[in-house]
């Protein structure tokens, strides 16, 4: 059987292994507009603020590994369009070489593209975005010019308060502005998102929520400052982070789409047409909070996608087993993590909501070391079923947030939480956990 996948990222990477370690008959060709893969995005902050030593090792696998599993890998080698009823692929590398691949079974991984948004001034030097790793280095080298001060980030998401960070690591003075009242507020509720918002204030960036940017202002073809809703700034760099859209170009009449463009798929990653899958971040996947497709743009789910796409392809019928858009986020080291929907978004779906605050130390009292935890569970007024759960804390509770996450998939409810068996040693917690304290605290 042939094979072809269109974008060789997380997702297409991982359906690619997925088939040529499990399977034997397949021929496989991978396709990629870029000249490189498996960028793994989530290092450029790190690696841009200087808390890594470079980007070397943001790159986990090279198109050797393929060929020497029996691929045929093409880079810089941008698809086209995709004839659906004769089942080809059409191509075009750098130098203008058209390219036809037919296919068997076709794979979409093309991912997703940040929102630009169209405002004067947009086509100015010193405007950025940070997906690619080109586009990472482009912000580097940004940076790393003395006579550039002022960076102003916009969209106060992961991207951009990631980004804000390394630009004050880098001793840039930096100014953050979101649409919303607070950062993060995708993720989590006020509760936690004022602390993250005192966090980044107290390490000296410039927040500026609920301001809308109204036009970039340039002198000689540069940025030079910022007009917004509330006022105007000088400032040398722009870098923009409001969101990312589905990169889903080739839906044409044929594939059926999720409301912002994503290709519609089942839970084994099947499209619409029998012959073609999508994954990733250009596919939707399926909420196990509202039991219905969504849309989440994470490297997890891209991966878990090309997992399963790949074994269905290859003849083991399996389906995914739904997300709850599961994240985590470290700045300043202050950890939030979160799971399934915040108060607020569960409420915007409507559920009638109900939460469960507490907080606590991580260790008893007699503990050298300790620091605060807060959590909130959110859950379905009447049926108390699990909905969300946010943890924040300069402790790494990032573990917690996993047996949250199994429990939405599950469909479980805050009761199965309250005696649940939490083990008790002081080096990690305490007999009385927060975790049994926030659940005993709910409705019963
Ligand atoms: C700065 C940053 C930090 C992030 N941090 C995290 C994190 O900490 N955790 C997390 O889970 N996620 C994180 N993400 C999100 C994560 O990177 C994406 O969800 C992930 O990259 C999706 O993988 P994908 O393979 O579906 O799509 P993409 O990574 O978008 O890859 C799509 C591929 O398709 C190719 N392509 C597109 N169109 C064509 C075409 N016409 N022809 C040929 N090739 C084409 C592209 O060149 C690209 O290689 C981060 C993203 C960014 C930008
Ligand atoms: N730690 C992680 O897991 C991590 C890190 C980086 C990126 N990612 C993922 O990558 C994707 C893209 O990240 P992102 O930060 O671009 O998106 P995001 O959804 O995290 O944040 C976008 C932010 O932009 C704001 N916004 C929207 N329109 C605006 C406007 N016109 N003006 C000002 N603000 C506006 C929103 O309120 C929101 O806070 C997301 O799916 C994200 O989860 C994850």
């Amino acid at each position: 059987m042939k094979v072809v996948i269109i974008g060789t990222n997380h997702a297409g990477i991982s359906a690619a292994n997925t088939l040529l370690d499990n399977y034997d008959d397949i021929e496989l060709v991978m396709i990629d507009r870029n000249s490189n893969l498996s960028y793994l995005g989530c290092g450029t902050a790190l690696w841009v603020g200087r808390q890594i030593d470079g980007y070397d090792h943001l790159f986990y696998t090279r198109p050797e590994d393929f060929e020497e599993k029996g691929a045929k890998i093409l880079l810089e080698t941008a698809v086209t369009d995709v004839d659906y009823d004769k089942q080809i692929v059409y191509a075009e590398t750098k130098d203008g070489e058209k390219i036809e691949e037919s296919y068997d079974k076709l794979i979409h991984a093309t991912g997703s593209k940040p929102i630009a948004p169209n405002l004067p001034g947009a086509d100015l030097e010193g405007m950025h975005f940070l997906k690619l790793f080109q586009e990472g280095q482009d912000v580097d080298l940004a940076l790393t010019d003395p006579n550039n001060e002022t960076v102003a980030v916009i969209g106060a998401g992961y991207i951009g308060v990631e980004i804000a960070e390394a630009a004050q690591r880098r001793g840039k003075k930096v100014l953050l502005f979101d649409a919303a009242p607070t950062s993060l507020s995708n993720y989590y509720d006020t509760e936690l998102t004022s602390i993250m918002d005192e966090n980044l204030e107290q390490h000296g960036i410039e927040t500026h929520f609920g301001e809308l940017a109204e036009e970039y202002i340039g002198e000689n073809g540069k940025i030079v400052g910022l007009k917004t809703t509330k006022g105007e700034y000088e400032v040398d760099v722009i870098i923009n982070a409001i969101g990312f859209l589905p990169n889903a170009p080739f839906a044409k009449d044929h594939l059926e789409t999720y409301d912002n463009g994503a290709y519609l798929v089942d839970r084994t990653f099947k499209t619409s047409d029998d012959n073609v899958y999508a994954i990733g971040d250009c596919a939707t996947n399926w909420s196990n909070v509202t039991n219905s497709p969504t849309y989440i743009a994470l490297a997890s789910n891209a991966v878990r996608s090309g997992i399963v796409a790949g074994h269905n392809i290859g003849g083991t019928e399996i389906e995914g087993a739904g997300i709850q858009g599961s994240n985590g986020i470290s700045i300043f080291g202050l950890n939030l993590v979160s799971t399934g929907l915040s108060a607020r978004l569960a409420e915007k779906a409507g559920f009638d909501v109900k939460v469960s605050d507490f907080e606590d130390t991580q260790f008893p009292v007699f503990m050298p070391k300790n620091e605060k935890v807060k959590i909130r569970l959110v859950y379905e007024a009447g049926t108390n079923r699990l909905l969300g759960a946010q943890l924040l804390s300069k402790y790494d509770i990032s573990m917690a947030i996993h047996m949250f996450s199994l429990a939405i998939q599950e469909q479980l409810t805050v009761d199965k939480l309250q005696l649940l068996d939490i083990f008790f040693l002081p080096h990690f917690n305490q007999p009385y956990n927060y975790i049994t304290m926030a659940a005993l605290q709910a409705d019963k």
